[in-house]
């Protein structure tokens, strides 16, 4: 039995990874590695928390005697790192804890890793999911990110991102560590927090909120749907080659107003409102400091090389993801209210 590690598993994107490598690969034994901050909800993973290939381990990464205690214990063969702050607005209010878990942590899990497997690096890989924000903003002039575009993080969070691919690159150049690196665009789907765009849309659309639009909403991101990223993530783990790097992406470029307002067709016809009463929300705000204008990544490699292809259209993406969260308002109820941190220590307590 191969053990995998999972960081970062009790969040949006680990969640889903989570349930995929359990479901799918009943051989490996998941171990998730998460701290649980704000962002990490063991709810997220209630349908495969009895499985008997998963286990859950309460680690911060940022803390090396615990991270090298979780690897004598497990000794795992690989390493899939999700765990980091994530939101570009609170990396402008504390670049700190950005530094703190996506630099130091990053280097932490891969001094482990190499410790334990700096012998015999036959069968083992660590894998790190990385953003296309490293790679700074595109004009609209029709121009693509590669994996050969400069790096060039304006952000916080981009440039702790941006750090700590480097410091992996550094560890495979460096000591021939076996590790991969993938840069993915906007994800969107169940279980994401609702501080980012899509999710906070859709909360504040049925308490009938206002829509902080930043700017005059012309930036553009480019969406893809987050089991499509699952997905990516299972080929490149298991084929991706040694010591490279893979974009991912959607090629569904929206400007974030052209995205509010299809979401806000979409929630008044879910919520049997009449159109147009949702887009009344829509309130244009101060802009995000340092604002990146575009990102659109070329994944053309990723399809080439290993045949990857987004499954669900934009379109049919967004209508199951707003379909989870109609389903799921208590969801949305219990992170909104921070109810669903009591979830743990219920879980866990007597373990
Ligand atoms: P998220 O914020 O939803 O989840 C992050 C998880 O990491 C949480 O479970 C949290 O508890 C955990 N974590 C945070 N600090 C930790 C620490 N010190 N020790 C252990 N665990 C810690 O993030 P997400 O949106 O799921 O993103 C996951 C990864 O994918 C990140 O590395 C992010 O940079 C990358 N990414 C995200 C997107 C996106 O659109 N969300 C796009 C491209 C890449
Ligand atoms: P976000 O979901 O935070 O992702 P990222 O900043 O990593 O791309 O934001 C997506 C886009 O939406 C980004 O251009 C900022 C914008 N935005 C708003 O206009 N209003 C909001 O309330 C938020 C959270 C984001």
């Amino acid at each position: 039995m191969k053990t995998i590690f999972i960081t970062g598993g009790a969040g949006f994107i680990g969640s889903h990874v989570v349930r995929l490598f359990v479901n799918k690969y009943p051989e490996y034994l998941i171990v998730n590695i998460d701290a649980l901050t704000y962002a990490g909800n063991l709810e997220n993973l209630k349908d495969v928390e009895n499985k008997p290939n998963y286990r859950f381990e309460k680690v911060d990464i940022t803390d090396a005697g615990r991270v090298n205690q979780v690897f004598e214990q497990y000794k795992p063969d690989g390493v899939i790192h999700l765990a980091a702050e994530s939101h570009v607005d609170r990396s402008i209010t504390d670049p700190f804890a950005f530094i703190r878990t996506n630099v130091f942590g990053t280097c932490n899990l891969l001094f482990a890793a190499n410790q334990l497997w700096q012998n015999n690096y036959e069968g083992k890989r660590f894998y790190h999911i990385s953003t296309d924000e490293v790679y700074g903003a595109l004009e609209k002039d029709g121009s693509y990110f590669y994996e050969t575009t400069r790096y060039q993080p304006h952000s916080p969070y981009s440039a702790s991102k941006a750090s700590s691919d480097h410091f992996v690159r550094a560890f495979h150049d460096t000591y021939g560590m076996p590790t991969v690196i993938s840069n993915c665009s906007n994800n969107y789907g169940s279980h994401h927090f609702p501080e980012k765009l899509i999710p906070l849309c859709i909360n504040n659309i049925r308490h009938n909120k206002p829509i902080p639009v930043y700017g005059k909403g012309e930036n553009v991101r480019d969406w893809l749907f987050v089991d499509d990223h699952a997905a990516a993530i299972d080929l490149i783990f298991h084929k991706g080659k040694i010591g490279d790097t893979y974009n991912i992406g959607g090629n569904n470029e929206w400007t974030n107003i052209d995205l509010i307002r299809l979401l806000c067709k979409v929630m008044d016809r879910k919520l049997g409102r009449e159109e147009g009463t949702s887009e009344k929300l829509i309130t244009f705000v101060t802009d995000r400091k340092g604002h990146d204008l575009r990102y659109a990544i070329c994944s053309k490699k990723l399809q080439d090389e290993l045949g990857w292809k987004p499954s669900v259209t934009f379109e049919q993406g967004l209508e199951k993801t707003v379909d989870w969260y109609m389903a799921n308002q208590q969801w949305l109820d219990n992170v909104t209210s921070g109810n669903y941190q009591q979830y743990y220590e219920k879980m866990y307590s007597n373990r």
